[in-house]
């Protein structure tokens, strides 16, 4: 039996952790925050049931770091690292052989580089898949709106950081044109030039994430922003959103607002075999984030070695995932947006009312 373990962290500190503890809903975010930096680790939760369509079985357990995003970000990196290090600590006590490192443990710092060093397993931040998954769901939800790749114009928000700079690379090599979208001009400019050797159409950028949006058709939204930086009215009407990150960039406004824009979540994945993960992180059973999978199919492999850290990923590891994603039987679920699946008919609803507005 292989054995893994997966990183996960609260995401709103009140709002997750007072799903625990209920009493935790009446007290202010900071004091919660405050509590949390004298926590320890925890096991969250044990992961059983899964298998390979080529056969081998692995077990795993959800390891609980207890920090938030804006901890994350606000704290003395040493402080993160050593949180971040106790807990593939306790996966490497469970028997982990690989552990990943999930949302914003992977984001802070170099990316699981220090990390990686200074753990006894190995570590992957997940980013290979999710960037595999990010682009398939995107051309598959692209497909559904009745848009054409070849000829979309595609934003990538977050385009500087490692899962956006490489889903921009890939994209652009096939779309009408592409919009690289960060928050500092000259990296996003030097990222342009890099991907326009390749690309067919025209790379721009840009810092201001409404202009950048308003035109596309297609958007990969990926960005380490703490609060959602897409609002309704910056997207065209008839666009497929693909909204990697967490915490989400799309405002909860857009569900309320625009009944003709498809949102999807990126990175949902149905894992081979009767998986239990033991635990609700707000997907459906028997599902996991892509950068979970990830770790996953790399311990049903064997392959326990560090296959995607830093802030660089290749197009290579993208294909190289892929295909061993393929090998064990790991899939795209069904599109989800908002924490709810997204059914072909009302996929067929959001194009029907676009089309209503392009006729007003
Ligand atoms: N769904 C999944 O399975 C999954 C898996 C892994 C990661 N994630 C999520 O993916 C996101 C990105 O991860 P990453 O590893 O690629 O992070 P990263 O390397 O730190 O890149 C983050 C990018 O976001 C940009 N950014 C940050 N704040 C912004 C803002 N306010 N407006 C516009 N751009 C902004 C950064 O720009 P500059 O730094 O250039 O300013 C950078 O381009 C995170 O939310 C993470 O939790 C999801």
């Amino acid at each position: 039996m292989e054995k893994f373990a997966f990183v996960i962290h609260p995401i709103s500190a009140k709002r997750d952790i007072s799903r625990k503890f209920p009493f935790a809903k009446a007290l202010p975010e900071s004091w919660i925050e405050f509590a949390l930096r004298y926590k320890s680790p925890m096991e969250v939760s044990h992961i059983t049931g899964l298998k390979s369509i080529a056969g081998p079985e692995a077990e795993g357990w959800l390891v609980g770091c207890p920090l938030s995003p804006k901890l994350m970000l606000s704290l003395p990196i040493e402080e993160v690292w050593k949180k971040i290090l106790a807990t593939v600590k306790l996966a490497e006590d469970h028997g982990a052989k690989i552990v990943g490192l999930g949302a914003f443990t992977s984001v802070v710092g170099d990316g699981g580089v220090t990390v990686a060093k200074h753990s006894n397993i190995a570590v992957t931040t997940g980013n290979s898949y999710t960037i595999a998954t990010a682009i398939e769901g995107s051309l598959k939800g692209a497909e559904m709106m009745g848009i054409d790749p070849s000829a979309a114009h595609v934003a990538v928000v977050g385009a500087t950081g490692s899962i956006g700079k490489t889903c921009a690379q890939v994209l652009a090599k096939t779309a009408g044109s592409i919009t690289l979208v960060g928050r500092v001009k000259d990296r996003l400019e030097d990222i342009a030039k890099q991907i326009s050797t390749d690309a067919k159409g025209t790379v721009g950028s840009t810092i201001d994430v409404e202009s950048g949006i308003k035109d596309a058709d297609i958007v990969v939204t990926v960005s380490s922003a703490v609060d959602a930086i897409i609002e309704p009215q910056f997207i065209k009407s008839g666009a497929v959103v693909c909204d990697v990150a967490r915490p989400r960039d799309v405002s909860v406004k857009v569900q309320r607002e625009r009944d003709d824009v498809l949102i999807i979540e990126g990175g949902v994945i149905e894992p081979p075999g009767d998986v239990n993960f033991g635990f609700n992180f707000g997907f459906p059973p028997k599902t996991a984030y892509a950068c979970m999978s990830e770790t996953m199919m790399l311990a049903l492999d064997g392959r326990y070695e560090c296959f995607t850290l830093g802030k660089e990923v290749s197009v290579e590891q993208v294909e190289e995932i892929s295909r061993i994603a393929k090998k064990h039987g790991f899939k795209l679920a069904g599109f989800r947006s908002f924490e709810k699946a997204v059914t072909e008919e009302q996929i067929a609803q959001i194009k029907k009312n676009a089309g209503r507005k392009k006729m007003i």
